[in-house]
């Protein structure tokens, strides 16, 4: 049976929910359809991912009650600033086919945060976003961020894995009441995640796949997860993980797995800055030549 957080501000999420990157836009909709069909009922999508609209008509396509299902997308930097991140969430709902959303997070710690997180805070005021939190904040830009605005975020998404555990982060984060929750609850795979001896013999003592004692490490550790897989024989074994416990002892084994590294990138390195500032460039560069090839 599902289990579930309460978030700071009351409202209940699933531990556990779908995540769509890197689902392409053809396959989403099918994805989606299928992950409803094998029970999930939250699903993390985010407005950079270009596969919104896929999401939202499997949605409306599943017949599974829109105020049953929790679901999440993410402000992408070149929407942030007040105006411009007001509208793209007004933008998502569109595409995403409801008036509300569920939660809404700030995508990466960059370019005008504060801005975007007064738009996130007036529709959240308004009814129209039911919590509202940042994601790839680490612990420094997060505990600022929380101390610096009228209303806190409720959750923190951040790169956690057997690799890289963020242990740290989740001790600031339990300090100021915010939710972890971890992208890449796999590491995408990276160093060999789901071939670890440690995780495997784990695994066949409870009669379990890595996949599984890795997300139920995660739950037990209090960390929401978004596992992602196109195949529905995979979602199901990622959902099937609210019938055994992982002892303490295991759990502490699975600790000492941890290097404390990024297996992608730290968004503290200031060459990835300048790769998100050339990545946003580009893509309005491809805007505007979009608009004026309209326009002919
Ligand atoms: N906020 C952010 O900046 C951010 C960044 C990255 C991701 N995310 C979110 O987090 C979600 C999950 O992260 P992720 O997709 O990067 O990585 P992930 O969930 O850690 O790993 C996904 C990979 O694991 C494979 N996989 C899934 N279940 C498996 C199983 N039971 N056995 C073996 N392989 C399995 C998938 O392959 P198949 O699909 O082929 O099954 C895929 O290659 C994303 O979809 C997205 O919603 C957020």
């Amino acid at each position: 049976m599902m289990e579930y957080v309460t978030l700071s501000n009351g409202v209940k999420m699933p531990v556990l929910g779908y995540g769509v990157y890197q689902v392409t836009r053809e396959e989403c909709e099918r994805c989606v359809l299928d992950a409803l069909k094998v029970g999930y009922r939250s699903i993390d999508t985010v407005q950079s991912y270009f596969n919104e609209e896929q999401v939202g008509s499997a949605i409306q396509k599943s017949g599974v009650p829109r105020e049953d299902i929790f679901l999440t997308t993410k402000v992408w930097i070149e929407h942030y600033g007040y105006e411009q991140a007001k509208a793209s969430v007004l933008e998502s709902m569109r595409k995403l086919r409801t008036d509300y959303l569920d939660l809404v997070l700030l995508h990466q710690p960059f370019s005008d945060t504060y801005g975007a997180w007064r738009a996130l805070e007036e529709l959240y005021e308004e009814g129209k976003i039911r919590a509202i939190g940042i994601s790839n904040f680490y612990a420094d830009r997060m505990v600022d961020f929380a101390s610096f605005n009228r209303i806190k975020p409720v959750i923190n998404q951040v790169e956690v894995h057997i690799f890289n555990q963020q242990k740290n982060a989740k001790e600031w984060a339990d300090k100021y009441g915010i939710q972890l929750e971890a992208w890449a609850p796999f590491g995408e795979g990276r160093g060999g995640t789901f071939e670890n001896p440690v995780i495997g013999e784990i695994a066949a003592k409870y009669g379990k796949t890595p996949a599984q004692v890795m997300l139920r490490w995660h739950i037990q550790r209090g960390i929401v997860v978004i596992p992602k897989s196109t195949h529905i024989e995979r979602m199901e074994e990622n959902f099937n993980v609210f019938d055994f416990v992982l002892s303490d002892g295991d759990m502490a084994v699975i600790a000492g797995l941890d290097r404390a590294e990024s297996a992608f990138f730290s968004h503290q390195d200031p060459a990835m800055v300048e790769w998100f500032v050339k990545m946003v460039e580009e893509r309005k560069q491809q805007h505007d030549s979009a608009k004026e090839e309209k326009n002919w």
